[in-house]
């Protein structure tokens, strides 16, 4: 066998690209799902998300048919009694109005521990609030990213994120199921954050405070592109050199404007400043090498360019997770061997074969 995953194939099965695209398929069958209910004044929200006997300070809408129907206005109290009441007449989505987004996202963000404590709430289901939470938490933060509430809102979202990858064995695989896969940084954000944490639980770090650290500066790594214009960030065409010497000023001006704001700790600048930094000391902001690497630098970096080839960008077309893996063990020299092939193993069948 000449590929390049030949050294370490016996760890997966011949049919393992075919698993592989039958995930992608269930991936792209929940994003369609999604998108053919919501429209662009509603969003959908599990029922789940809404805790008894809360107040709810926005209004709740019930799919009927096609349309869309007032069930509870806001600031109302949530009950058992009207929890039983959907539950009977099957509903299990409801609809914010996007106009309410900002009240629902701070109804979540203030019960979100509890959320992923409840054992009666499907693990699966958790996942998808969490992660639908913390997408549209990223996109306020990288809207105003040096606001001190912004980024200690992104700390407590990234220790909820962490304390639930960490509560059972199979977390990361149900957020894996739910993740999308487009363009928008802050999506990315959360992926490179989420891929970040499980892999570095998968490599046996289970400390807690180290894994907040690294899950924070991951979420934030790009921050410094809030500088950058979209016209050069989603630009199709080739990049001119002076535009690409803005594009990797980005580690350095995300490290200046968290050092600035003073309220994340200093390990969590490594995946900031070092994520496009590689082994041979080819990458950048300072072209360090493998000795000066920090290990959360090294996972970031990889779980950053594992994200930005599988996904589609203005420029690129998205590459399926096994090519995307092959492309980067092939590439000698850029990250640490040991790690991508364990980041394969992560990311391959034994792991994600119930997908
Ligand atoms: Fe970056
Ligand atoms: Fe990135």
């Amino acid at each position: 066998m000449n590929s390049p995953l030949s050294d370490f194939s016996f760890k997966f099965g011949a049919n393992w690209p075919i698993l592989l695209s039958e995930s992608t398929v269930f991936l792209l069958m929940t994003i369609i799902e999604n998108t053919a209910v919501a429209t662009d004044k509603y969003m959908p929200i599990y029922l789940e998300a809404l805790r008894l006997d809360t107040v709810i300070d926005f209004d709740l809408y019930i799919k009927i048919g096609r349309d869309l129907i007032l069930y509870r206005a806001q600031n109302l109290p949530f009950t058992e009694k009207t929890r039983d009441n959907l539950l009977e007449n099957n509903v299990e989505s409801l609809f914010v109005p996007t106009s309410e987004q900002e009240q629902y996202q701070k109804y979540i963000e203030s019960n979100i521990n509890t959320i992923i404590t409840d054992e009666h709430i499907p693990e699966q289901k958790k996942a998808g609030i969490v992660y639908d939470s913390s997408k549209m938490l990223v996109k306020d933060v990288l809207s105003n990213p040096t606001l001190g509430k912004n980024i200690q809102r992104s700390k407590a979202m990234v220790e909820a994120t962490v304390g639930y990858i960490l509560r059972k064995e199979d977390s990361f695989h149900n957020i894996l199921r739910v993740m999308s896969f487009d363009y928008y940084t802050y999506t990315h954000s959360v992926n490179v954050c989420t891929f970040s944490v499980a892999f570095a639980q998968f490599l046996g770090f289970d400390d807690e405070e180290f894994l907040n650290h690294l899950g924070n500066g991951a979420l934030l790594h790009d921050v410094g592109k809030a500088k950058i214009s979209d016209r050069i960030l989603n630009k199709r065409s080739k990049l001119t050199s002076l535009e690409m010497e803005l594009i990797k000023k980005h580690p350095a001006w995300g490290l200046e404007m968290m050092q600035k704001a003073d309220i994340l700790h200093e390990d969590s600048f490594y995946p900031i400043i070092q994520h496009h930094e590689r082994e041979n000391s080819s990458g950048y902001p300072h072209a360090i090498g493998t000795q000066d690497l920090h290990i959360s630098g090294k996972i970031v970096g990889i779980a950053d360019t594992f994200d930005a080839i599988t996904t589609q960008r203005v420029y690129q077309p998205a590459v399926e997770t096994y090519p995307a893996l092959q492309r980067m063990i092939s590439e000698k020299g850029l990250f640490d061997r040991d790690l991508i092939e364990k980041f394969a193993f992560l990311m391959g069948p034994t792991n994600t074969g119930k997908i």
